[in-house]
C-alpha cells in the first residue's frame, strides 16, 4: 500500500470512530440549551460543605442532552442504512436492535462521564464552572466508554478491533478540538458561562 492509502485508510476510519461516538459527543452541546431547575445532586453537600456535583448539572441537562443526542444517533442509524453506508442489521453501533441501546448508551454515558469530572472538580475545590485542564475535554469521552464497556463488551471489541490504534488516538485529538469549538461557540452565542 502507499502512503497516501495507509492515509486515506487512517482518515476513514478516523470518519468511522467520529460518527459512531456523535451520540455521545454531542449530548454535552445539548445539555446546556436544555439545562437548568433542580441539580441531579438535590443541592446536598459532602461533610466537607463542598457540593457532589454543583447546579451546573441538572436532571433537564442530564434527560435532555440524553434524549436530544439519541434522537441524532437514530436518525444517523436510519440515514447511513439508506445511504448504503452502513447497514441497519449489523452496522456502526452492533446488531439490531441491541444498536437501539447502545445509541443511548452513548449519549447518557457521555453526561455520566462529564458529572464523574464535576465530582472529581467538586471533590478538589473547584466552584461550579472553573476551568480544570484534561477534565474538562475528555470527561465526556472516558464517561462513554466505561459506561458503554460493562453492558456491551461484545460491541466494545467489535468497535476496536474493526479499526487502527493509531485512528482511536486521533479521536482523543478530534474530541478536544470538538469541544473547545463547541464550547466557544456555546459562550459567543450566550447559552454557557464559560467558554471552556
Ligand atoms: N448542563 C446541565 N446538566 C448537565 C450538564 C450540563 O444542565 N447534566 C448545563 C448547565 O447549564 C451547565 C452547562 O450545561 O452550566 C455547561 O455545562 P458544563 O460546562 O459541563 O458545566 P459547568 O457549569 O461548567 O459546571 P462544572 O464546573 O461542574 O463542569
Ligand atoms: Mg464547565
Amino acid at each position: 500500500m502507499s502512503g497516501w492509502t495507509v492515509l486515506l485508510h487512517l482518515l476513514l476510519d478516523l470518519l468511522r470512530i467520529v460518527v459512531t461516538l456523535l451520540p455521545a459527543m454531542t449530548a454535552n452541546t445539548f445539555a446546556p440549551f436544555l439545562g437548568g431547575g433542580p441539580p441531579v445532586d438535590m443541592g446536598l453537600t459532602r461533610r466537607d460543605g463542598r457540593r457532589f456535583l454543583g447546579d451546573g448539572k441538572t436532571w433537564r441537562g442530564l434527560l435532555g442532552g440524553s434524549i436530544c443526542a439519541s434522537i441524532l444517533g437514530f436518525v444517523l442509524l436510519i440515514l447511513l442504512h439508506f445511504l448504503g453506508l452502513s447497514s441497519m442489521e449489523n452496522g456502526l453501533w452492533g446488531k439490531f436492535p441491541v444498536s437501539l441501546l447502545i445509541i443511548p448508551s452513548l449519549a447518557f454515558g457521555s453526561l455520566f462521564g462529564d458529572m464523574l469530572g464535576s465530582f472529581v472538580k467538586r471533590a478538589l475545590g473547584r466552584p461550579r464552572g472553573a476551568k480544570t485542564p484534561l477534565l474538562d475535554q475528555w470527561d465526556y469521552v472516558i464517561g462513554a466508554f466505561i459506561f458503554i464497556l460493562p453492558f456491551y463488551p461484545w460491541w466494545y471489541d467489535s468497535f476496536i478491533s474493526g479499526g487502527s490504534w493509531i485512528a482511536l488516538l486521533l479521536f482523543l485529538f478530534v474530541a478536544w478540538a470538538a469541544h473547545q469549538v463547541a464550547n466557544r461557540i456555546g459562550y459567543a452565542i450566550g447559552v454557557k458561562k464559560e467558554p471552556w
